[in-house]
C-alpha cells in the first residue's frame, strides 16, 4: 500500500480529518462537532481547548474505523485551524483559562493602548491592532486577570496547542504567528519590539516554521492507537485561511478565494509583504516559503445568514432558495451584517448589525435576500481597500458552506465585477491544504507540484444588467455605516 497523508482541520464548529494519497487524491474524511463557543459577555467569544482535543481525537478515531488500513499508511500529517485564539499555558503546559477566539471583540480598549504604547506598531506588525489578534488579548488578560498572566509560561494558537498534544513540541506555522501581532510579517521572525508591548518575550513564544516544513514527530502512543508505524512527520501547518488557499491551489501572485464560511475572506496571495493598515487589510505570511498573503476578512458572513434562519425558524439553504426564487434585483431592504463587529475595513468590534429599508411586504425571503447582498457588499469593500494597497485580483475560486447558493455567488461576481470559479466538490476547507503541507513536509516534495487547483464546475459571471442597481445600492449601504457607528459611541 502506498504512503497517506492526513490532514486536520480545526475549526470553531468542529474538527475535520481528511486522508490523501500521494498523488493528493481524498481518499476518506470524517469530522466531529466541538463545543459551540460561549458568550459570556455580549462580544466575548470563547471555547475549550480541551474541547477541540476531544473532537480531533473523535475524527481521527472515526477514520481509523472507516479507512484503517489507510490511516496505518500515514507518513505526515498537516495542521489547520482557526486563527488569532489565545490558547495560554502554564509552566506544565495546562491550560490557564478558555481560548479567547478570533470573532472576540473584548479587547478594543487595549488595542487603542498598545498602539498609543507603541507609535511603529503598524509599521512593525503590518497589520492594525484589532481585538480579533492574540496580543490584544493578552493585554486584555494582564489588565483584567493579573494572577493569570502571571503564570503565562507559553501562548499558543489553537492548532499549536493540538500539535502540543499530538507530538510534545511547541511550534507555530509563520501564517497562523502572523496573526498574533508579535511577528514582523515582513522578516518572518518574532519581533522583540512587539513583544514587549504585552510583556511577553520569545520565551513564551513557540518555535516557528514555515507551514510545509516538519515541526515534529508524531508521539509513539498515537503512531500505535491508529495501526500506524515508523516515524510519522507533522508539518507546520497553517491557519484555515492559508491552509484552504494550499488547498485550491492559491498559492502564486494573484490567485485568491472568496470564502463564504462563518467569517467571511477575500484571500489573495503576494509575491511581498504588501501592507494596508489604512484599510484594516490583513497582510499575513503564506504557509509556504516566501510568499505571503493578504485578507480582508468579515465577521459574519454565512453566519449572519444562520443567524436569520435561527430567528425565523428556517434552515439557511431554505432561505437561501426562497430568495432565489422571489429575486428581481436589488430590492428596499439593507442589511449590515455586524453582528459581531467588523475587521476589514471599520476595524470596530463595537459595530452592531441593522436592517434598513423594512415595509409590510417584507417577508423573510427578502430578508434573506438583503442579508446575502450585506455580506456581498462587505465583500466589496474589502475589494476596495485589497485595491487601494494595489493589488489586482483576476479571478476568486468560492469556497465555504454558502458557495452553494447559486444566487449569492452571482451578487458576489457582479458586486467584484470579476468571475467567481466554483470547485466541483466544494468542501475546500484548511483540511485538504493541511493534508497537502503535511505531504511536502513528509516527502519533500515542492508545493508549487502539490498544491493544485481543483476542477471547476462552474464559472459565474457578472450580471451587467444588474451592475447599476448594485452601484446604485452599494453607495447606500456605505452611507448607512457612519448613522450606525454613531449610534454606538
Ligand atoms: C481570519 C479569521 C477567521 C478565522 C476563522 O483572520 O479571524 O477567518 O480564522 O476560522
Amino acid at each position: 500500500m502506498s504512503a497517506a497523508f492526513l490532514g486536520i482541520d480545526i475549526g470553531t464548529s468542529g474538527v475535520k480529518a481528511l486522508l490523501i494519497d500521494g498523488k493528493g487524491r481524498a481518499l476518506g474524511d470524517a469530522t466531529a462537532p466541538a463545543v459551540e463557543p460561549t458568550r459570556p459577555h455580549p462580544g466575548w467569544s470563547e471555547q475549550n481547548p480541551a474541547d477541540w482535543w476531544s473532537a480531533t481525537l473523535a475524527a481521527i478515531d472515526k477514520l481509523s474505523k472507516s479507512n484503517p488500513q489507510q490511516l496505518s499508511q500515514v507518513r505526515g500529517i498537516g495542521l489547520s485551524g482557526h486563527m488569532h485564539g489565545a490558547t495560554l499555558l502554564g509552566k506544565n503546559d495546562e491550560v490557564l483559562r478558555p481560548c479567547i477566539l478570533w470573532n472576540d471583540g473584548r479587547s478594543a480598549a487595549e488595542c487603542a493602548e498598545m498602539e498609543a504604547a507603541l507609535p511603529t506598531l503598524r509599521q512593525l506588525a503590518g497589520n492594525i491592532a484589532m481585538p480579533g489578534f492574540t496580543a490584544p488579548k493578552i493585554a486584555w488578560v494582564r489588565k483584567h486577570e493579573p494572577e493569570i498572566y502571571a503564570r503565562i509560561a507559553k501562548v499558543l494558537l489553537p492548532k499549536a496547542y493540538i500539535r502540543l498534544l499530538l507530538s510534545g513540541e511547541h511550534v507555530e506555522d509563520l501564517s497562523d504567528a502572523a496573526g498574533t501581532l508579535w511577528l514582523d510579517v515582513g522578516k518572518r521572525d518574532w519581533s522583540d519590539q512587539l513583544l514587549a508591548v504585552t510583556g511577553l518575550t520569545r520565551a513564551h513564544m513557540p518555535r516557528l516554521v514555515d507551514g510545509s516544513a516538519p515541526s515534529g514527530h508524531l508521539k509513539r502512543e498515537f503512531v500505535a492507537r491508529w495501526g500506524m508505524s515508523g516515524d510519522v512527520v507533522i508539518a507546520g501547518g497553517a491557519g484555515d485561511n492559508a491552509a484552504a488557499a494550499c488547498g485550491i491551489g492559491a498559492i502564486r501572485p494573484g490567485e485568491g478565494f472568496v470564502s463564504l464560511g462563518t467569517s467571511g475572506v477575500i484571500f489573495v496571495s503576494n509575491d511581498t509583504f504588501r501592507p494596508n493598515t489604512e484599510g484594516a487589510v490583513h497582510a499575513f505570511c503564506h504557509a509556504i516559503p516566501d510568499i505571503w498573503h493578504q485578507m480582508g476578512v468579515i465577521l459574519s458572513a454565512a453566519d449572519s445568514l444562520n443567524w436569520l434562519a435561527r430567528m425565523t425558524g428556517q434552515k439557511p439553504a431554505d432561505l437561501a432558495g426562497a430568495a432565489e426564487t422571489q429575486f428581481q434585483g436589488p430590492g428596499a431592504e439593507i442589511f449590515l451584517p455586524y453582528l459581531s463587529g467588523e475587521r476589514t475595513p471599520h476595524n470596530n468590534a463595537n459595530a452592531r448589525g441593522a436592517f434598513v429599508g423594512l415595509s409590510q411586504s417584507t417577508d423573510p425571503a427578502r430578508l434573506a435576500q438583503a442579508v446575502m447582498e450585506g455580506v456581498t457588499f462587505a465583500f466589496r469593500d474589502c475589494q476596495r481597500v485589497l485595491n487601494d494597497a494595489g493589488t489586482r485580483i483576476d479571478r476568486l475560486l468560492a469556497v465555504g458552506g454558502g458557495s452553494k447558493s447559486p444566487l449569492w455567488l452571482r451578487m458576489i461576481a457582479t458586486n467584484l465585477d470579476m468571475e467567481i470559479a466554483l470547485p466541483e466538490d466544494g468542501d475546500f476547507g484548511g483540511a485538504l491544504g493541511a493534508a497537502r503541507l503535511g505531504l511536502c513536509a513528509a516527502t519533500g516534495a515542492a508545493p508549487a507540484n502539490i498544491m493544485t487547483m481543483p476542477a471547476i464546475m462552474t464559472v459565474i459571471a457578472p450580471d451587467r444588467g444588474l451592475a447599476q442597481a448594485y452601484a446604485d445600492q452599494y453607495a447606500r449601504y456605505r452611507a448607512l455605516y457612519p448613522a450606525i457607528e454613531e449610534a454606538r459611541t
